[in-house]
């Protein structure tokens, strides 16, 4: 392996660490972070790991006004053994350079951003519960800093990871959540930047997600930009739906996020020889399987959603309600096998744990 070099500042006021036991999403952060920095011509460069601190950033900077940044999300799970454990790591540095193509940021190292993302993990490793169903979350993110307020890709960005502990996405736990289908609002068009994992999408889809909540709905199902017609995301996770035995879950076409979890499910499926189906699904299509008898499950997939069954669908005026609003045994299979995985107490056949 290539050597790499990241200067290491220590912390020399350590945090109190939170009660693993209560841990929500994304509220504490560990006692270190990761920043390097990028300047044309000379690459990136500066590598370093320093103390959990604010940036300072000049109000010019690009990020601020035109959104040119991308992030991403992984965890790592604490074994029994006191192992620290990734999950398909290698999947979420191949998409951030997806997403860097998408934003025209500069490409990363993804070996050397593995690298890097091992090594802070290792320095922060008191931090990674070992509770059920809490991990430490990691979020790498590469923003544009450099000041100018006329639009084109900047000539400067900064990439920062940062670790928070964390437990459910959902107040609901593993159990089922409410969701809304949106019918006005689009989160993301064909040839827009709905596959890449960037600010913008977040920020398009706050106006739905913010009426859904006050109607009681955890998140809206988005539908294409085109038709708002065909079934395409929640934008915290992938959606599946279990219709007559046959699992289908939208097939990927440019505005759907590739999630890594999505991936693993359907890789899951086929293991299991499970029938699993990506292509086009209408919500029509939806409501009709449910009026027929025939929706058996729905659920949705995200790193930090894990698989988060779907109790009840609104759309149109019209309610739903799916396997009773319980947890169905396919969802409960999928995150049993799925967490045992990443959690390292079950074996893994498809080699996609990494340890740290
Ligand atoms: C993740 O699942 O890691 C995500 O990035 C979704 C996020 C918006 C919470």
């Amino acid at each position: 392996m290539k050597e790499y070099q990241i200067d290491v500042q220590l912390s020399s006021n350590l945090k109190e660490k939170p009660a693993f036991d209560q841990l929500s999403f994304g509220t504490v952060f560990t006692d270190h972070m990761f920043i390097m920095d990028y300047t044309e011509g000379m690459g990136w460069h500066d590598a370093r790991i320093v103390p959990y601190q604010p940036i300072s950033l000049d109000p010019s900077a690009i990020i601020f006004h035109y959104g040119q940044t991308v992030f991403e999300g992984l965890k790592a799970y604490n074994t029994k053994d006191n192992e620290i454990l990734l999950f398909r790591p290698d999947e979420n540095m191949k998409r951030l350079n997806r997403s860097n193509k998408r934003l025209v940021i500069p490409e990363i190292d993804e070996d050397f951003a593995l690298y890097a993302l091992k090594k802070l993990i290792a320095v922060d490793k008191d931090w990674v519960p070992s509770v059920e169903g809490t991990s430490l979350y990691v979020r790498p993110f590469i923003f544009a800093t450099e000041p100018y307020l006329g639009v084109r890709p900047s000539a400067q960005y900064s990439f920062v990871i940062i670790l928070s502990p964390v437990g459910a996405y959902y107040k609901e736990g593993i159990n089922p959540v409410k969701i809304a289908v949106e019918g006005d609002f689009v989160r993301a068009v064909k040839g827009g930047t709905g596959n890449a994992k960037t600010a913008g999408n977040y920020a398009a889809s706050l106006k739905a997600q913010h009426d859904a909540e006050k109607q009681g709905y955890s998140q809206v199902l988005w539908l294409d930009g085109r038709e708002n017609k065909y079934i395409e995301e929640v934008g915290s996770m992938n959606v599946f739906f279990k219709i007559d035995g046959e699992v289908v879950t939208p097939e990927l076409n440019g505005s759907i996020l590739e999630g890594i979890t999505r991936k693993s499910v359907i890789e899951l499926l086929q293991y299991w020889n499970i029938p699993v189906v990506e292509r086009k699904i209408s919500i029509e299509e939806l409501f009709a399987a449910h009026h027929e008898g025939k929706l058996e499950e729905a659920f949705g997939t995200g790193t930090a959603a894990v698989i988060s069954p779907i109790g009840e669908l609104s759309w149109n005026g019209e309610k739903i309600t799916v396997n009773n609003l319980e947890t169905g045994p396919l969802a409960k299979k999928i995150y049993d096998s799925l967490t045992g995985i990443q959690t390292g107490v079950a074996e893994d056949p498809f080699g996609w744990r990494v340890v740290v």
